[in-house]
């Protein structure tokens, strides 16, 4: 194993709550261990554009409650290309970066699996998106503060659908996973909640709509994730409307609120020990990982085997639960 003396650190894909106090607590335990820290800006991108810089232990100071990430982020298709990772190589070289640490999602942690392959650098991969649909943890960081984040909206939104007798429609974020709708769907009381990972039928929830109207309701909230296969929500409520025109109608995209924001604490928390453990990792010499947490217990799973196998992260008690709920 090579000694390890200087470690590169940053945030890639989608910037979600907590990304910071995974940064702060990354270079906190590298600089205990008096390793060097280089924070590089923009993800992949930095990284062939060479911005990068040394950070000490002041420029983390204050950034566990701050939302986004002060590394910055990006979507890098130049990364995905053997030139671009090649000029990205020699830059993490020059810098005498002898280790990597990656925050971000499945795009972060297939650019670092093959990042490291090629080039023989270590690497850590933390679990850094709202949409908690990454396989090798039960969390990701940034879930618990965009489920908080919506849970409000839908309860300002009741307030007001209940006030005019409305039938919302409310889309999250969630392009391939249903967790934020399902969850914030049951935290808020949702009527109805349509998820990427099942299919509903615009005629069986027109159903359930119906049955809820005969048992007295007066508005109704439907959750839409993103990906449901319906072609989004406005056509949903556009669909549902011209069987079930019952209700005056509204549609409310939640939209990038949802990714910003000051972490909750289980995040800064879940995003502290992530950091502190991926260091630690890396330190005893173990590569190309992930870092997860399965209940109470952080753990870290080959980038290999993460990637291979798409987690379900839905859990099908409560999508029962929920239509219960309804009743
Ligand atoms: O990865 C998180 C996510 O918020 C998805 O739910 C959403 O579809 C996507 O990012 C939007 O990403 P962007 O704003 O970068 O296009």
């Amino acid at each position: 194993m090579k000694e390890i003396h200087k470690i590169g650190i940053f945030t890639s894909g989608g910037d979600a709550p907590g990304m910071n106090a995974a940064i702060r607590a990354a270079v906190r335990t590298a600089l205990y261990n008096n390793k060097e820290v280089v924070g590089i800006y923009h993800g992949y991108q930095g990284m062939i554009d060479n911005t990068m810089f040394e950070m000490d232990s002041r420029s983390v100071s204050s950034i566990i409650q701050k939302g986004g990430t002060i590394l910055k982020t990006a979507r890098c298709t130049a990364f995905r290309t053997p030139e671009g990772r090649a000029l990205a190589y020699a830059n993490v070289k020059k810098a005498g970066i002898d280790a990597l640490v990656a925050i971000g999602g499945d795009g972060t942690f297939t650019g670092a699996e093959v990042f490291s392959r090629e080039f023989d650098i270590p690497v850590m991969c933390i679990p850094g998106t709202i949409d908690n649909d990454l396989s090798g943890t039960d969390l990701t960081i940034g879930y618990d503060t965009a489920n908080n984040t919506v849970i409000d909206a839908i309860d300002k939104i009741r307030d007001t659908a209940a006030s005019h007798n409305r039938l919302f429609f409310i889309e999250v974020m969630g392009r391939d996973s249903g967790s934020i709708a399902l969850n914030a769907g049951v935290a808020g009381g949702a009527e109805a909640i349509l998820l990427p990972e099942k299919d509903t039928a615009i005629d069986e929830l027109i159903d359930l709509l119906s049955t809820a109207l005969e048992r007295k309701k007066s508005s109704m909230i439907v959750v839409v994730a993103e990906g449901d296969k319906n072609g989004g929500v406005s056509n949903v409520a556009k669909r549902v409307k011209e069987k079930f025109d019952y209700f005056d109608t509204k549609v409310s995209i939640l939209g990038h609120l949802q990714r910003g924001g000051s972490p909750s604490s289980a995040d800064r928390v879940l995003a502290t020990r992530m950091g502190y453990a991926a260091v630690n990792e890396l330190l005893q010499g173990n590569t190309r990982a992930t870092i997860g947490i399965r209940g109470s217990t952080i753990v870290n799973t080959p980038l290999e085997v993460a990637l291979s196998k798409k987690e379900l992260k839905l859990n099908e008690d409560l999508v029962q639960i929920a239509k219960i709920m309804t009743i």
